[in-house]
């Protein structure tokens, strides 16, 4: 497996990763229904561009040549948010923590203090992985997630960076 930061080349592969973890746990994207594939599309070069301009860090897993994970990191006035995200069967084997842990290494050499995931709460499993990897429940966000008529609280997690 290896880690890199994602390239041009990488766009149709990792857009469907990113649609097929939002149809597998809808609560763990921001989209608010299915995006098609131009939305996708557009995303994708937001996210390379944010990663020209030093604005983000986005890191890709590649193994047998396909994408299985994406960790982005979105920077702003010396702190940054996370999104973490692996392939559905090549979970658990440490693939999110190393993607984060290469993604936050990068940001903090870049001058970033602090990391923020914010989860929706009845996303009981990433809310697991945050906190094991150094994260710390702050209390509750104020977005929220609205999905079929519901709305759903986001928990808001933090890490500092200054301390390895
Ligand atoms: C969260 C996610 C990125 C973790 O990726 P991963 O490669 O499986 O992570 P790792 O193998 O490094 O760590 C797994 C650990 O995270 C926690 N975890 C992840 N999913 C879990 C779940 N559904 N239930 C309980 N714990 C979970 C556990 O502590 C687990 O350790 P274990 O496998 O020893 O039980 C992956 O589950 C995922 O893509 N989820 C959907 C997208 C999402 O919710 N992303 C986070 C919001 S941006």
């Amino acid at each position: 497996m290896e880690i890199r930061g994602i390239l041009a080349a990488d766009r149709e592969q990792l857009c469907k990763l990113i649609l097929d973890v939002y149809r597998d746990s809808v609560l763990a994207m921001w989209f608010e229904r299915e995006p098609g594939q131009e939305e996708l599309n557009e995303l994708f070069a937001y996210k390379l561009k944010a990663m020209r301009d030093k604005m983000a860090v986005d890191l890709v897993a590649i193994e047998s040549g396909r994408v299985i994970g994406e960790c982005e990191i979105m920077i702003k006035d010396g702190t940054c948010s996370v999104g973490v995200i692996v392939d559905k069967q090549s979970r658990s084997r440490g693939i999110g923590t190393k993607l984060l842990s290469d993604a936050l290494g990068v940001a903090r050499s870049m001058g970033v203090g602090s990391a923020v995931a914010e989860i929706a709460d009845s996303n009981v499993g990433a809310q697991s992985f945050f906190r094991k990897n150094g994260f710390v429940e702050k209390g509750i966000a104020s977005r929220t997630i609205k999905r079929q008529g519901k709305t759903h609280r986001v928990l808001y997690f933090e890490r500092d960076l200054s301390a390895r």
